[in-house]
């Protein structure tokens, strides 16, 4: 496939066929994947492959809370889970707002999903002094995360980094023996998906870019290649 196809089709697949995702394929994914960048080139990702219906199942069960507050921000007209506004939304109503089914019933239906994770004793966190939340750290594992999404489409295959599981993350830690200095980065079901999108909905360069400075003016062309 030509990169630009693969890059614009790489969609986030929440259904899925019975169609297995055998052991070689996945293979083949994470041999290509794995030639993502990282700080300092440390490949500080660790992946757990996981195919069991029981784990799945509590990997989804994890992820509902956090898919309760997501429903319930956006029901309030909130960017949901975003570190910088504080919520209007209290525990009464989170609580009785219902888990959106397509952010937990991927990971039960998914022949197999990835725990992503990496290894915080080798990312450089430049930012880890800063007073907001650290992003660099995640600079050196979603390269690899999205590799995984671009292999697994040239193989007929598709997925979606979730990351609502995260939110219950020790008792993620628990339920997959994972040690503290490791942190869970993306839950990933990837199976063969039940359509393919082709047209993804994205700004365009101009509401995105701008030149020299902070607000400065969009970056457009006359006449896109
Ligand atoms: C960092 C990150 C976290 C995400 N977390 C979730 C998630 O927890 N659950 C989910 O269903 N999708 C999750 N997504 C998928 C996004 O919703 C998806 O990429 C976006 O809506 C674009 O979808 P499209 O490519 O199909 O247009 C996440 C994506 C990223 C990059």
């Amino acid at each position: 496939m030509d990169l630009y196809d693969v890059m614009r089709t790489t969609f986030a697949a929440r259904e899925f066929t019975d169609a297995p995702l055998p052991d070689d394929v996945l293979f083949t994914i994470l041999d290509r994947a794995r030639f993502a960048p990282s700080g300092g080139n440390r490949q500080g990702w660790r992946v757990i492959a996981v195919r069991e219906r029981a784990t799945r199942e509590a990997l989804a069960a994890l992820s509902a809370p956090a898919a309760k507050r997501y429903a319930a921000q956006q029901q309030a007209g909130e960017s949901p889970w975003n570190p910088v506004d504080r919520s209007a939304v209290d525990a009464a109503t989170i609580e009785r707002t219902p888990a959106p089914a397509r952010l937990t019933e991927p990971l039960k239906q998914a022949p197999v999903v990835l725990v992503i994770c990496v290894d915080l004793k080798v990312v450089a966190a430049t930012d880890q002094n800063l007073q907001r939340v650290g992003v660099v750290s995640g600079a050196s594992i979603y390269p690899f995360a999205w590799n995984v999404l671009l292999a697994a489409r040239c193989e007929g295959f598709a997925g979606t980094i979730t990351t609502l599981a995260v939110a219950e993350e020790p008792a993620l830690k628990r339920l997959l023996g994972i040690p503290d200095h490791v942190a869970v980065c993306a839950v990933m079901p990837l199976g063969r998906p039940v359509r393919s999108l082709t047209r993804l909905r994205r700004k365009a360069v101009a509401e995105f870019a701008m030149r020299e400075r902070w607000g400065g003016a969009p970056l457009a062309v006359d006449s896109p290649r």
